[in-house]
C-alpha cells in the first residue's frame, strides 16, 4: 500500500532513488522540486522509507530556495559550494550565518528558513537528512506539517549565538547547531569499533535525530555490526569499500571515495575498510538513536554476538572478511582498487 509519504512524493512529481549506494553524491542528477524552488532528488532507499529521507538540493549561482517552514527535522551538510541561511525565532528576529562546503547544520524545528547560494558563479549543493516520512505518515495533512505556526522554544530561543558553533559536551556526545567543517573537527579515541578509530557524536538544534563523525586508520578496518534503519553515510576523506549483508547471505561490497553515500538497511551487518594511504573519515546522519541499549546501558551494535550483542568481534568474523581486505589494500598499493 502507498504510504501517505510516498503518496506526496509523486504528488510533488518527485521519484526517489532506491537503493543502499551513492557513489558520488555530486553527480546524482537533480530534477526540478518547485516545493523547494531548486533542483533536487530525494534519495529514500527501501528499507528506510518509513523512517527518514535523505535529499539533494541545488541552489543555482547567486540564487535561493524557496522560504519554507515544516514540522520535520531537517539536518544539512554542505556538499560544495558557499552560501547562507536566514532562520527566522519566534520573537520577531531574523538569525542569518554562513556555511561552505564541509559544513553542518540543523534548522531547529518548524523555525521559517530560507538557504541562499553565496557564489555568482558556482550552485552549491546541499544534502538534507530530513525525518519528514515519518511525520508524514503520521499527520497526513501537508496543512499541518508545512503551515503551523507553533514554534518550540525548548529548542530555538531566539539565541543571538546560535549558530556561532559554540556547544556543549556530553561524554562523547557534542551538542550544537553549526559545525564549519565536519572534514576537521576535532574526534574522540573510540576503541570499542576497533579499526583504530576515533568518532564524535552529534546533537544539532536539539534534534530526535542524530548524527557522528567517525574517523579510522590507514591499514585498519572496522569491526561489524548491525543497528536500526536511517543512517546516511557520507564519506569525507578516504578511500576504501564497505560490506553490508543481511545475517547468512552473501556479502556485498560497495567502493567508496569523498562524496559516497551508504546507508545500511534496517537490521544489516555492515562493515568499513579503509584501503588508502590517508585515515577515512565520514559523516552518519541518523534517524533518532538506531540502537538498541542492554540493560547496562551498552548499545547492543557495541556486543559482541557471542553475549546477545551485534557486533562481530574480530575473532568471530568470516576469514574471507580478511582475505578481501588484504588482497583490495594489495590492489590498492598496485594502483588498481
Ligand atoms: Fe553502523
Amino acid at each position: 500500500m502507498r504510504s501517505p509519504y510516498s503518496a506526496w512524493l509523486r504528488d510533488e512529481g518527485l521519484v526517489a532513488l532506491s537503493g543502499n549506494y551513492q557513489e558520488d553524491l555530486l553527480e546524482v542528477p537533480l530534477q526540478p522540486w518547485p516545493r523547494v524552488g531548486g533542483a533536487a532528488a530525494i534519495l529514500n532507499h527501501d528499507r528506510s522509507n518509513d523512517s527518514n529521507d535523505c535529499r539533494i538540493v541545488a541552489i543555482a549561482p547567486g540564487g535561493e530556495l524557496a522560504e519554507e517552514r515544516h514540522l520535520f527535522e531537517e539536518m544539512v551538510y554542505v556538499l560544495s559550494g558557499r552560501g547562507a541561511t536566514r532562520v527566522a525565532d519566534g520573537r520577531g528576529n531574523v538569525h542569518a550565518f554562513e556555511w561552505r562546503t564541509g559544513s553542518l547544520f540543523a534548522v531547529p524545528l518548524n523555525a521559517a528558513h530560507q538557504h541562499f547560494n553565496g557564489d555568482g558563479a558556482e550552485p552549491a549543493r546541499l544534502l538534507m537528512v530530513t525525518n519528514a516520512p515519518v511525520v508524514l505518515n503520521m499527520f497526513r495533512s501537508l496543512d499541518f506539517v508545512y503551515g503551523c505556526e507553533h514554534m518550540f522554544e525548548d529548542r530555538f530561543d531566539g539565541d543571538p549565538g546560535y549558530f556561532s558553533g559554540e556547544g556543549v559536551l556530553h561524554g562523547r556526545e557534542w551538542r550544537t547547531n553549526f559545525i564549519a567543517d565536519v572534514r576537521a573537527f576535532g574526534l574522540i579515541d573510540y576503541p570499542e569499533r576497533g579499526g583504530g578509530g576515533r568518532n564524535i557524536q552529534l546533537t544539532l538544534a536539539g534534534n530526535s535525530m542524530k548524527a557522528h563523525i567517525s574517523e579510522f586508520a590507514v591499514g585498519e578496518y572496522k569491526k561489524a555490526h548491525r543497528h536500526g534503519a536511517g543512517a546516511h553515510v557520507v564519506i569525507l576523506d578516504g578511500c576504501g569499500y564497505s560490506l553490508m549483508w543481511r545475517q547468512g547471505a552473501e556479502l556485498a561490497r560497495y567502493d567508496w571515495r569523498p562524496g559516497s553515500l551508504i546507508v545500511p538497511p534496517d537490521g544489516w551487518f555492515h562493515q568499513h575498510f579503509n584501503t588508502g594511504t590517508e585515515p577515512a573519515r565520514y559523516l552518519a546522519l541518523r534517524y533518532f538513536d538506531n540502537r538498541v541499549f542492554t540493560a547496562d546501558g551498552i548499545p547492543s551494535s557495541n556486543l559482541s554476538t557471542r553475549l546477545g550483542g551485534d557486533q562481530i568481534e574480530y575473532e568471530d568474523e568470516d576469514p574471507k572478511v580478511r582475505e578481501m581486505f588484504d588482497s583490495a589494500r594489495a590492489a590498492a598499493a598496485r594502483g588498481g582498487r
